[in-house]
């Protein structure tokens, strides 16, 4: 099988906007903080999926710059949940082999959060079997904006000439910069919105909209996904061949 071929069945790099969970728990008669829980055991059945799956990067998009909006008790909840994940998931992400990355603005965020974040960094950085970056108090824009910040100042100082200025360029300011483009955009919940997700990286991803609810996406949903992937055909803007 060609090089392309193998690129068109097995996506490398599949990023998730997990959305669905305050349904989920609404419909059962529970807060939603019950649905993020349940979100959480959906996230580590899904890395585990990935090695057999063929999926070599995972993005997950878990907290907006726009989340901060929800009620005081909901963010609480959640930044509770990430510091829980990261304290009880470490030795499992190591044993599999995952090496973990969190793109976002950190400042905002709690310090105690934010050692934590750097320490999972560090400590899975020599793990390569699969790439998992944790998108948290995470935006598009506010990514492009702190990129451009950053741009500006290397010009001011003489770093960077403003004509040798490429996609590239503007690709390796950016938080993901270490990361391959997603191919492979998944949203969940029925929403068909890309909410200021990835925007520069998904140029060319493939976007697929389920209906189901996050905390029941499953391997076999991702499987699945997967599957209908492998058939469509990515041209990337040239013609059929
Ligand atoms: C969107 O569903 C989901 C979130 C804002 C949080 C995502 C977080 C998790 C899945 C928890 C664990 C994550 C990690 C990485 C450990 P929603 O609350 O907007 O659902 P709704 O649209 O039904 O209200």
């Amino acid at each position: 099988m060609a090089a392309k071929d193998i690129r068109q069945v097995t996506p490398e790099h599949v990023a998730i906007i997990m959305d669905g969970n305050g349904r989920w728990a609404t419909r059962r008669g529970m807060p939603r903080l019950y649905g993020h829980r349940s979100g959480a055991r959906r996230v580590r059945e899904i890395v585990k999926a990935c090695p057999d799956l063929g999926v070599r990067y995972l993005t997950l998009y878990a907290f907006s710059t726009e989340n901060w909006k929800r009620s005081p008790m909901e963010v609480d909840g959640l930044m509770t949940l990430f510091r829980r994940y990261i304290a009880s998931e470490t030795q499992a992400l190591l044993d599999n082999g995952v090496r973990v990355r969190f793109i976002g603005d950190r400042t905002r965020l709690d310090p105690k959060l934010v050692a934590m974040m750097q320490e999972l960094e560090q400590t899975t950085a020599c793990n390569e079997l699969l790439h998992m970056t944790i998108a948290l108090n995470y935006g598009a824009r506010d990514e492009l904006t702190r990129a451009s910040v950053r741009m500006a100042d290397a010009v001011r100082a003489g770093k960077l000439a403003p004509q040798d200025i490429t996609d590239e360029t503007i690709s390796g300011y950016l938080d993901t910069a270490d990361l391959p483009d997603p191919d492979l955009v998944i949203r969940t919940s029925g929403e068909n919105r890309v909410s200021n997700f990835l925007l520069w990286q998904s140029a060319y991803a493939e976007y697929v909209f389920t209906p189901v609810l996050w905390p029941d996406f499953d391997a076999k949903a991702f499987d699945e996904i997967l599957m209908s992937f492998s058939a469509r055909e990515r041209r990337f803007g040239a013609v059929a061949q």
